[in-house]
């Protein structure tokens, strides 16, 4: 056993704390540390003092209070699946404990009167979409990191994923929460009335804070009814433009629009490469639209290029050509992935700007959630400190009104770019309720917000 280098504070400090915890949920470990300081995107990582897996509230109140009188910077995770640097250490500065919430296991039963579930905040997204559907709901949220990401950490980013045109985001679905301050004091919200004017949503504040101001430790989250049979559809379509024509008319009379997602001809090309797929479609078009509407059919123009699943081993094949994008292109080595939130009519104008700014030996996909203008532009054969190219792709979508994070949040990746998309004034407000939130500064120091 050993540890990352560290004060003698700092280690009293992690000695109470296994007191707390009992010492099997404190890893000092430096190769059990590891795996936890490094995130999907091997792009960021940075060392940690060790790793705590409090069990209960108590434990993560103990922890958070401990940490903030020892000075001891704490970094909250769930699954590790952020694409922004925001679940783990930064590479320089004190060594933080990471504070993995993935023994917080609760799950009640679902509340059929007010259609709402309260979970713990390491249970999964995949674990709480089958715990409501056994009980004939399904829950908003939903996105291809579904096994591993966490309910806690789909509320600390505020989610997007494949079905906000549907049901909204993440901020949409959460009703109540409980969560940890800094200095160890417990909120807990998990009433979720239906109608509660009472002074300022603190619920509402910690979604999309991205581990700064608190350690979520349950919600309560809004369900929805299924919509039964659905119809999915892969059209070849020339442009973006003509693509988000289509979904409108696409969706037949009475019925919903479930996801209209667009995927680049390279982001196709490479997922052949990488994971073997067949052509989708017999013509190679500029983008794929892929949509998907309740009801038994889509209502397209009668000289479409498509292909519409008859049934559900078919609709599965058609969703692998959007979901397996993440993975195809970090086959190639770590690639910059971008997550843009663009005005509909200039997602054709911005995507053209962007993969001019990568060099001509990078290859670059654009792929994302369409009906949102949510684009996520993803680079590979670029150095990973290359921060520059980021820059120049965030300063064109704010050019174009756009904003640097549309679902995947700030983190530590672009952090130093917050500027580009929020006003001196905005941040400077951030940066006052941080203080009040976590005056000691312990939370997730660097993500979000720059150190300053
Ligand atoms: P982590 O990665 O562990 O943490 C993310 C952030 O939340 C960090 O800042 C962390 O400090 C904080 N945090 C975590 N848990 C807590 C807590 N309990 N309390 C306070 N702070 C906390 N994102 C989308 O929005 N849409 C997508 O479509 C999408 N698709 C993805 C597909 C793939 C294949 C992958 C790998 C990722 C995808 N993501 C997507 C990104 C990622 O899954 C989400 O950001 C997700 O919300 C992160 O959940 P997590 O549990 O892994 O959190
Ligand atoms: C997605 O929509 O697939 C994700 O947000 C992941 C990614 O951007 O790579
Ligand atoms: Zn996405």
């Amino acid at each position: 056993m050993s540890i990352e280098t560290t004060t003698p504070g700092h280690l009293e400090c992690l000695d109470r704390i296994a007191a707390v915890v009992g010492e099997p949920n404190l890893i000092v470990d430096r190769d059990l540390v590891a795996g936890y300081s490094v995130d999907w995107t091997r792009r960021f990582s940075g060392p940690a003092v060790a790793v705590v897996r409090p069990g209960s509230v108590a434990e993560v109140a103990a922890v958070l209070a401990d940490c903030s009188a020892a000075g001891l910077p704490v970094i909250p995770q769930g699954g590790n699946t952020s694409m922004v640097g925001g679940s783990v250490p930064a590479p320089t500065g004190v060594p933080p404990l990471i504070l993995s919430t993935l023994r917080l296991r609760r799950l009640d039963p679902v509340d059929d009167l007010a259609g709402a579930v309260t979970v713990g905040a390491g249970v999964t997204l995949a674990e709480v979409a089958d715990h409501v559907r056994r009980a004939g709901w399904t829950y908003g949220v939903d996105l291809a990191a579904r096994d591993t990401a966490t309910i806690g950490g789909t509320c600390a980013t505020n989610a997007g994923g494949i079905r906000v045109c549907a049901y909204g985001m993440t901020r949409d679905q959460v009703i109540g929460a409980e969560f940890v301050r800094a200095d160890g004091s417990i909120i807990s919200r998990l009433d979720g009335l239906p109608k509660d004017n009472t002074g300022y949503h603190l619920t509402g504040l910690m979604v999309g804070s991205e581990g700064t101001l608190g350690v979520i430790t349950a919600v309560r989250l809004r369900l929805h009814r299924p919509v039964g049979t659905t119809t999915v559809g892969l059209v070849g379509v020339p442009d973006m433009a003509a693509a988000l024509d289509l979904v409108e008319s696409a969706v037949p009379e009475g019925e919903r629009l479930l996801a209209a997602e667009i995927i680049d001809a390279e982001g196709i090309r490479l997922v052949r490469e990488v994971a073997g797929l067949q052509p989708p479609l017999e013509q190679e078009w500029p983008y794929l639209l892929l949509l998907e509407v309740s009801g038994d059919w889509l209502e397209l123009p009668a000289d479409s290029d498509a292909v519409v699943a008859m049934d559900t081993a078919t609709a599965a094949r058609l969703w692998e050509y959007r979901e397996r994008q993440p993975d195809a292109i970090s086959a190639l080595g770590v690639a910059h992935k971008l997550d843009i939130s663009v005005p509909l009519p200039r997602l054709d104008q911005v995507a053209t700007a962007a993969r001019s700014c990568a060099p001509g030996d990078a290859r670059v996909v654009v792929f994302g959630h369409l009906r949102d203008g949510n684009l996520h532009v993803e680079i590979a054969g670029v150095p990973a400190g290359d921060n520059e190219l980021d820059r120049a792709i965030f300063a064109i979508t704010a050019e174009a009104g756009g904003v640097l994070s549309a679902e995947h949040g700030v983190g530590r990746a672009k952090a130093q770019w917050l500027h580009l998309s929020r006003s001196a004034a905005e941040i400077d407000t951030m940066r006052e309720i941080k203080r009040a939130m976590d005056p000691a500064g312990v939370l997730n120091p660097g993500a979000l917000l720059p150190l300053s």
